[in-house]
């Protein structure tokens, strides 16, 4: 319930950064995180974690030699997160998504393996999500991962623009329901993950 009230507080602060009134379901934390190879994941970025639902998964799940760098620009969020988490591997950084390059090289990195985010693309401008994706897709290892959730296609087509394989789940178990994209930068990808035909 603490989570749920926090959450409905920063919203109405900052609508269109936050994107949602409720944090997502298990449901979806479940369907964001199927298709990550955790045993070969190294380093893990994690983009706009609010409550932190995801990341709580996604520590459950993580190799004991992974570090996980979880951007969360709203400060409410950024604290709570920064101070409940006091797992080493964790960074919480209170930073915009698109400067994830500068702080891979901080820790001693230059990409990362997987990209998880909740960013909400479609509220952002259009430069913003190009910065926001190119940023990524620099990022990323050539076998590397992004998923991304939404609650509309609106964004498929940019998306498309920076990563050859996109496959597309979906799950009515969370609300809004919502729109699972699984990327990767060559074709190479997609044998690693499950296509949903028709979407
Ligand atoms: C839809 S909420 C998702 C929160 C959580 N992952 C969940 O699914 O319940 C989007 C989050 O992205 C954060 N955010 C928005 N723009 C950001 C940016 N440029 N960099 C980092 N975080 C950002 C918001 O503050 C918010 O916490």
């Amino acid at each position: 319930m603490p989570n749920k009230r926090t959450f409905i507080q920063q919203f109405w602060k900052e609508k269109k950064m936050i994107g949602s009134m409720v944090p997502s379901s298990r449901f979806l934390a479940q369907k964001m995180l199927e298709n990550v190879d955790f045993e070969n994941a190294r380093i893990i970025v994690e983009l706009g974690p609010g409550t932190g639902v995801f990341t709580d998964l996604i520590i459950e799940k993580m190799h004991p030699d992974a570090q996980l760098l979880v951007f969360e620009l709203n400060e409410n969020f950024h604290h709570r997160l920064a101070h409940r988490i006091t797992d080493k591997r964790v960074h919480c950084i209170h930073d915009t998504a698109e400067k994830v390059q500068d702080y891979l090289k901080k820790i001693g990195h230059e990409k990362a393996d997987v990209v998880i985010s909740s960013l909400p693309l479609s509220n952002f401008s259009k430069e913003l999500r190009h910065s926001i994706l190119s940023a990524m897709e620099q990022a990323l290892q050539d076998t590397g991962q992004y998923i991304q959730f939404q609650y509309s296609l609106q964004s498929k087509k940019q998306i498309k623009q920076f990563f050859e394989t996109v496959n597309i789940d979906f799950t009515a178990l969370n609300f809004p329901p919502a729109f699972v994209y699984s990327c990767y930068k060559t074709a190479t990808g997609k044998k690693h993950s499950k296509a949903l035909n028709g979407i």
